[in-house]
């Protein structure tokens, strides 16, 4: 894949917007309209051999999402990108669109909750044949292959212990065996990865979290090659998971600052995560840019930076997490991540609240696991806090 000409925080502003806008705005209207209204009826049939002028119906795109799915595209380094009304629309939406009843997928067993959920419970509703394999453990992974094998899913780093797959290992055993390749890589953004760039066929983002940066819209982008996008556009037009005009225009407004808070999430990211480790209430960090990662050397390789993403276990039980949780005062206790805002959640009573600790355990999610997502606040007062909550456990 050509590198593109220009660096990425150029192409966070300008990319994937026409120079001259309507109204001579230096902004991208939203233009806020359910349909498209046809001249007369020549114009509506000479639409059909130039869809790509101008839109028909809300559902089938809007001219705001255009923009934000090309700049998307073009940070990614990609020929194309599809916007979806969530993360999980679009993740739900590349596995119903590629898959079809008889087919198998396999996935690395380390992933979000929901996405797991969905390939566990969902998929073989519909005949949908679904292996899970260990995190990268290549030689599983290969044995797990079938004639039927359509797609292999990892997140690269994944949540919650921010591991990190080996993208050239896994482009080498998916194209020995003619197999697709998602990699979901909302924790790294394409400020720190770009995994086109090792032949991942698709990349999936939760727009919500890095690139959308502020807490405050849903959506989710796929980017890849024309032919897989136009084949996922297809599908949302059918099932609607569109981005509105109005998501669609916070969206181009946040990815306008990715590349600057990129580098702030990577500098908090990795000054908490140098301070936690030599904290003694900390009994072990997990952070790809440590060097006690276990994959710190594959991160190093592929990563430009390690994100905003730390997750650690507190050395005591459940009650005490509670309570160094409950002591911080600038990370809000949020789910979700990514945004500008610092976030901290305990995972045993938040997202897996609902099962057994047993359950919990067997996907390793501990009682005094914390994951922080760190904001651009300055590290030194995030540090502060941090250091006055431990000191209260
Ligand atoms: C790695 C990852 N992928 C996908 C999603 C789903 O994104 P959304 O919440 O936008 O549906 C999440 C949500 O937390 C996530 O962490």
């Amino acid at each position: 894949m050509a590198r593109p000409s220009k660096g990425l925080s150029t192409r966070a502003v300008h990319g994937g917007e026409s120079r001259q806008k309507p109204f001579h705005a230096v902004t991208n209207p939203v233009v806020q309209t359910a349909t498209y209204v046809f001249r007369d009826s020549q114009e509506r049939i000479d639409y059909e051999s130039a869809p790509e002028d101008r839109e028909e119906y809300g559902r089938y795109g809007n001219p705001t999402m255009a923009v934000a799915e090309r700049k998307i595209a073009e940070l990614e380094g990609g020929e194309e990108a599809a916007l979806f009304s969530s993360g999980m629309n679009a993740f739900t939406s590349v596995l119903l669109a590629m898959l079809s009843s008889g087919a198998h997928v396999i996935v690395m067993d380390e992933c979000y909750r929901r996405s797991r959920q969905f390939c566990r419970q969902i998929l073989p509703r519909y005949g949908i044949d679904v292996s899970f394999v260990e995190t990268n453990n290549y030689e599983q992974l290969e044995q797990t292959i079938t004639k039927k094998t359509r797609l292999i899913i990892s997140e690269s780093p994944t949540n919650p212990y921010l591991n990190v797959i080996d993208m050239e290992r896994i482009t080498d055993i998916a194209k020995q065996h003619r197999v697709k390749v998602l990699i979901d890589g909302t924790f790294a953004t394409p400020y720190n990865q770009r995994p086109l760039d090792f032949g991942i066929d698709l990349v999936l983002h939760s727009a919500t979290k890095y690139l959308g940066g502020h807490n405050d819209l849903l959506a989710g982008a796929v980017v890849g090659n024309k032919m897989l996008i136009s084949a996922l556009r297809e599908f949302r037009d059918i099932t609607g998971g569109i981005v509105d005009p109005h998501c669609a225009y916070l969206l181009i407004r946040g990815m306008k600052t990715f590349a600057l808070r990129m580098a702030q999430h990577n500098h908090n990211g990795m000054e908490i995560a140098h301070y936690l480790e030599k904290h003694p209430r900390i009994k072990q960090v997990y952070y790809p840019g440590l060097e006690s990662h276990r994959n710190h050397d594959i991160a190093r390789r592929q990563m430009s930076g390690f994100g905003g993403v730390v997750s650690f276990e507190v050395d005591g039980d459940m009650e005490a997490t509670i309570r160094f949780i409950d002591q911080v005062k600038i990370p809000y206790i949020a789910p979700s991540l990514g945004g500008v805002e610092s976030l901290i959640e305990q995972p045993a009573i938040m997202s897996f609240y609902e099962m057994t600790k047993e359950e919990r355990l067997e996907i390793g999610i501990k009682d005094e696991l914390v994951r922080f997502s760190v904001g651009i606040e300055n590290a030194e007062d995030l540090i502060a806090d941090l250091d006055q909550a431990l000191g209260k456990i």
